[in-house]
């Protein structure tokens, strides 16, 4: 069975996500991370992130592996650096390379073979898995989620961290290939309002509600 929530960042996918799929015990699968993986090693090898071709040819000559629910680059786990300012800036361009999504959705796709997953990313209900048996899409206001960062990391600038957020659901919802947006028959959550279990409990009620 297949989970997909999308949704901009820091609506609270990635928590409810990795929850629910811990509740049912299911695999939990941040798309968000091959990504910023990606991202991460063109940096660490002096590569411009905003150079398409070179950071297409750093991908291909890396492999990108999951090990309990972590990304791992040529076999060793980076997710303690996948989350630093610079991956957070240019995650975003990278993902913008078709080329590179679709590494990522085949990486996934065969990741998930044969097994029961919770993913979430922007495009996991549109183009990984379209055809995937619950659908759900994240919503909140970008001052709520700019706040949430700033619980998370309190040294931040308010405005600083509210601009970047605005501008990253520009560019997530400008792509040319696999855009931010709710696909046809999502179900759709605003958690701007809402602690983290009671979006988890909105989740496992709509399953409840439709595994009939
Ligand atoms: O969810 P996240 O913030 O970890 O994602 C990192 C970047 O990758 C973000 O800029 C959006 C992009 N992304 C994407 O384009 N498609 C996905 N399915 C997941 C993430």
């Amino acid at each position: 069975m297949v989970i997909a929530i999308d949704g901009p960042a820091g609506s609270g996918k990635s928590t409810v996500a990795r929850m629910i799929a811990e509740k049912l015990g299911f695999y939990f699968l941040n798309t968000g991370s091959f990504y910023r993986a990606y991202t991460l090693s063109a940096l660490d090898r002096g590569i411009d992130p905003l150079d398409r071709e070179k950071v297409l040819e750093n991908a291909r000559s890396i492999t990108l592996s999951v090990k309990d629910g972590n990304v791992c680059i040529d076999g060793r786990s980076e997710e303690g650096r996948l989350h630093s300012p610079l991956v957070d800036k240019y995650a975003s361009p990278v993902s913008s390379d078709p080329r590179i999504r679709d590494m990522v959705n085949s990486s996934v796709r065969k990741i998930a073979e044969g097994l029961d997953i919770v993913t979430e990313g922007r495009d996991t209900t549109t183009v990984v898995f379209p055809d995937a048996d619950y659908r759900f899409y994240f919503d909140a206001s970008p001052e709520i989620r700019a706040r949430r960062r700033l619980a998370e990391q309190p040294g931040l600038d308010y405005e600083t961290v509210l601009q970047g957020i605005i501008e990253r659901d520009r560019m997530d919802r400008e792509k040319a290939v696999g855009a931010l947006k709710i696909a046809d028959g999502a179900i759709v959550i605003d958690t701007s309002l809402l602690t983290l279990n009671q979006v988890c409990e909105k989740v496992l009620n709509a399953l409840r509600c439709t595994s009939a």
